[in-house]
Parts: structure tokens; C-alpha cells; sequence
């Protein structure tokens, strides 16, 4: 890299090391932040740099969204966005809007937020809304900007972006491409933007590094007024895309390893949760990500260890990520696994093409890939549901946030207004989302209501002696039958 820089460190770094100040193209005091497509990712980052004090406009084609954002409601369900989205609207900081026009003649900084869905035709991430927002917004460009890509692509976007960026942009104003990845987690996203547990800046020039330490000036002194450090890690495009997609593949991994330990505990009798305890005492394998269940799922994981994988193997190095092959295989392995259970509670044979469930009223609780989110993409509940469904079982489902997403995603099964409602008469009841309201229900409640008293617990979240004590046949993954 060909101007001073610190490859780690944690910021504000001391005065005399931070990037020379630069005046905004728009001669704003503080840059002016664009985020270019407003579902999870750019929504929720819009909001909370309004609330950082930045001047913000988010930017989507959907014209419904917009109307809904500017009219203060939040399109997906995530703890404190809303009243953070009402107050700095209140405030005048935040607006949305569906013209690229607009856009460009506001913004200083323009964030890629769209997304990078995985194709219909494999294994590979779509970078088609990467493309529209970036030809739709350059060529409006009549100063100097930084367009700074957060969407999780394959590693050499960023240099394609910079490609797009010089063929559609006027060529005389010098604009500049970076990429800084995004690490939040759905239920924890404001604070995961607030107070985020490092950043990463993939960049080529001083100016740009400038730029999103301006950028980011918000985060490091709420940072500095609660006496905490951000790690800053600022490295080349290749690296900053590469963390984020190695940073899922491991959390992946790490997942699908406790569940194949889950498969061997199944198969000599031992118990996963006490396992995983036991190992992650170890500071050098850590306690968490280590819940057997039923797999991982959401908007991530899933798509972006398949996506790395195929790029990979168009780098030439599909060899080194061969195992994440078998992340996901044991991932898909564990929801087949909650079937065979149910036959086994039911008392029905198990053949080779499944069992036969008919006549059997089966409640899922949970529709959500995980709970505090309305998200069912790729859930590994809905994907259960469906296959519970398929077996001839009638299925009802009760999720307290997802039930529109789930009617969509899987209309073949019944819906139920409450808890209450998807567990009477049931034959069988299948924990998959590890809901509050699950986790705590009173099995006494619930038992008087069902018609058989026998329960899976997808996510090995349930107190089992509490179960087990108010007469339920009870079965966890990876753990003994009690
Ligand atoms: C993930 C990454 O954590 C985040 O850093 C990245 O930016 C986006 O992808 P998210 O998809 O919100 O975030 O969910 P996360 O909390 O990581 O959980 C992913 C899945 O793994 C869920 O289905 C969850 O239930 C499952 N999981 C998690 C387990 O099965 N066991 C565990 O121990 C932890």
C-alpha cells in the first residue's frame, strides 16, 4: 500500500496517527452517507448512522419500502430500530428516497447495501443488484465520492466494482471504490452497528482512508465516550472481502462440527450439551457457536458457504474449502434428523422413503432461522415443518414474529393464532426456534392441552427434567432419551 497506514490497530489511534483530515466533496462538515439498498443490511445501517448524528439517505428501487421507512415503520422486525427510525426522522437527519439522482447529488460517502442472493442456477452469489445500484448511481455523479461496497460478495468484486465504477462514472472527478464488510448479527443488528466488535477497511489511497475515518468518526467517539476501543483492521479489497466470508465459514463450521459430534453422541449414547460444555471451557475453542440443534440458517451462513466455495474453485483453490461441502451436509443432515425422531415417538416405521405420518397432528413452535427476527430464510424450522408435512402429517405451525414470511415460504401447513392453539390435541410437539416464550412455556400448561404428551427439542433448549417430570416423552438432539 503506497501511503502510511497502520494495518491494526484499535481507534481513535492517538491524534498524530489518524488520517489527515479531508474537506467533504459536498463542503458538508461531516460527510454525507448514502446507503444503497434499505432491506436488513442498509436499513438498519442508515438508521443508526442518523442516530450516530450523520446526515443519511437511504436509497431503495422499492417504492414501498421507502414510503414505509419514510413514513417511520421498519419493514423487518428488529429490537430498538423503530424508535430509532422515528427519532432521527423527527430529527431531520434521515430521509429515503427511490432517486439515484438525489442520491448522488447528496451524498459524500455511498454505501452498497443490496443483496447478493445465491443464483437459482447454483452455487454462486448474484451480483446483479451490486451492478444496477452502481451504474445507476455513478453516472449521476457531478463531485468527487467514495463508493464503499458492505453487501457480502466473492473476493475480487471490489476491483470489479472499481471496473464499473471508471466505465459509467465522469471520468474527471477521480471517484474512489472501498470495501468495508458488515458483521451484524439479526436480533443484535443496532448494537452490531453502534458498537461494532472491529471494522474493516479494504482500501487503495489515503484519501479514501480519510474519507471513512470521517465516515466512522461517530462510531469511535461513542466508542471513546464509553471507554472502549474499536479495532480497526484496515488491509487491501481481496483481504476485507475475504474476512467476511471466512469469518461465516468458520462460524459455520464451528456449528456443523458440534452437530456432527451431535450424530456421534446419538450413535454411543453420550451427551452433546455436556460435551460442548466441557470442550468450551478451553479458551482456545470458546464457548460459543457451539449449540447442536437443528443447523444454521438464515441470510448468510448458508449462501455465503456456497458461495465461497464456488469461487474458490473458479480461483483454483476449490480443494482447500472441499470440507465446507460437509459443513453443509451435516447442516442439511440435522433437519432430516428431527423426522426420524418423530417417528420414533409416534411409533411409526421409518422406510426408505421416510415415514408415513398420517393421522398425526404434529405443532411446530417456531418459524424464524432464529428467535428476536421475522427472517425465515433458509430456516431450518420451515424446512423441517416441510418436511414433517410431506410425511402425511397434519402440521400446524406458531411463530410470535415470522408468520407472515412463513405463509409465503411455505403455504402447504396450517397456521395457529397462539402457542396455545398449534399445541391442542397435537400427537407431538417439535421445538424449532428457541423462542422465549418456548423456552419458558409451563409443560404442565401444554400437556393438559395436547393429545399425546411428546416433545422434540429442536434447539436443546427446553429444561428436559421439567418436561420430563410433568409426564412428557422427551427427545433433544445429540443427547440421550431420559
Ligand atoms: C451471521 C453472523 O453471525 C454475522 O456475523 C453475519 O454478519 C451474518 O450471519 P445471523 O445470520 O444473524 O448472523 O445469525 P447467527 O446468530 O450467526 O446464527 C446463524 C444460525 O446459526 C442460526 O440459524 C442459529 O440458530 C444457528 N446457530 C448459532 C446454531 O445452530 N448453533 C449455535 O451455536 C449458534
Amino acid at each position: 500500500m503506497s501511503f502510511p497506514y497502520s494495518p491494526t490497530q484499535a481507534y481513535p489511534p492517538p491524534q498524530a496517527q489518524q488520517p489527515t483530515p479531508v474537506v467533504m466533496p459536498s463542503g458538508a462538515q461531516r460527510p454525507r452517507l448514502t446507503f444503497i439498498g434499505t432491506g436488513y443490511l442498509g436499513a438498519t445501517y442508515a438508521i443508526c448512522f442518523a442516530e450516530l448524528g450523520y446526515e443519511v439517505l437511504g436509497v431503495d428501487v422499492d417504492e414501498a419500502k421507502i414510503a414505509k421507512l419514510a413514513a417511520g415503520e421498519v419493514p423487518i422486525h428488529e429490537p430498538g430500530l423503530d424508535e430509532l427510525l422515528r427519532r432521527n426522522l423527527a430529527a431531520g437527519r434521515l430521509r429515503f428516497s427511490t432517486d439515484y439522482r438525489e442520491a448522488a447529488d447528496f451524498g459524500d460517502v455511498h454505501f452498497i447495501c443490496v443483496g447478493t442472493p445465491q443464483r437459482p442456477d447454483g452455487m454462486s452469489a448474484d451480483l446483479s443488484y451490486v451492478e444496477t445500484a452502481v451504474t445507476s448511481l455513478v453516472p449521476h455523479l457531478t463531485r468527487k465520492a467514495l463508493i464503499v461496497g458492505k453487501s457480502t460478495v466473492p473476493v475480487g468484486t471490489a476491483e470489479w466494482v472499481e471496473q464499473l465504477v471508471g466505465k459509467h462514472a465522469p471520468a474527471e472527478l477521480g471517484v474512489e471504490v472501498a470495501w468495508s464488510p458488515e458483521f451484524l448479527q439479526e436480533g443484535f443488528a443496532v448494537e452490531d452497528v453502534l458498537r461494532p466488535n472491529r471494522l474493516v477497511l479494504g482500501l487503495k489511497s489515503a484519501w479514501a482512508h480519510s474519507m471513512l475515518f470521517a465516515a466512522h468518526k461517530g462510531v469511535f467517539e461513542l466508542a471513546v465516550n464509553e471507554d472502549r476501543e474499536v479495532p480497526v483492521v484496515v488491509t487491501d479489497f481481496a483481504t476485507a472481502e475475504l474476512v467476511k466470508v471466512a469469518a461465516n465459514a468458520f462460524l459455520a463450521t464451528k456449528i456443523s462440527f458440534i452437530n456432527a459430534m451431535a450424530e456421534v453422541c446419538e450413535a454411543s449414547g453420550a451427551d452433546v450439551s455436556q460435551l460442548a460444555r466441557a470442550i468450551g471451557y478451553d479458551d482456545r475453542i470458546g464457548k460459543k457457536f457451539l449449540r447442536a440443534g437443528v443447523g444454521f440458517g438464515g441470510g448468510c451462513l448458508p449462501k455465503d458457504i456456497r458461495s465461497f466455495q464456488a469461487r474458490a474453485q473458479e480461483l483454483g483453490a476449490g480443494e482447500a474449502l472441499r470440507f465446507l461441502h460437509e459443513v453443509d451436509l451435516i447442516n442439511q443432515r440435522r433437519r432430516g434428523r428431527v423426522v426420524q425422531l418423530a417417528a420414533e415417538l409416534l411409533g411409526r416405521p421409518y422406510g426408505p422413503a421416510g415415514p408415513d405420518l398420517s393421522g398425526m397432528r404434529i405443532a411446530v413452535l417456531g418459524a424464524t432461522f432464529k428467535p428476536n427476527t421475522d427472517d425465515v430464510r433458509d430456516s431450518p424450522a420451515i424446512a423441517v415443518a416441510r418436511k414433517l408435512a410431506r410425511t402425511g402429517a397434519q402440521v400446524g405451525v406458531y411463530d410470535p414474529q415470522g408468520m407472515e414470511n412463513a405463509k409465503r415460504d411455505l403455504p402447504e401447513v396450517s397456521y395457529a393464532q397462539s402457542m396455545t392453539d398449534v399445541v391442542r390435541d397435537a400427537d407431538l410437539v417439535c421445538v424449532l426456534t428457541a423462542w422465549e416464550e418456548f423456552r419458558y412455556a409451563d409443560p404442565n400448561v401444554l400437556g393438559a392441552l395436547v393429545n399425546g404428551k411428546r416433545v422434540i427439542d429442536g434447539l436443546n433448549c427446553l429444561d428436559q427434567p421439567l418436561w420430563t417430570a410433568a409426564g412428557w416423552e422427551f427427545r433433544g438432539m445429540g443427547r440421550p432419551n431420559p
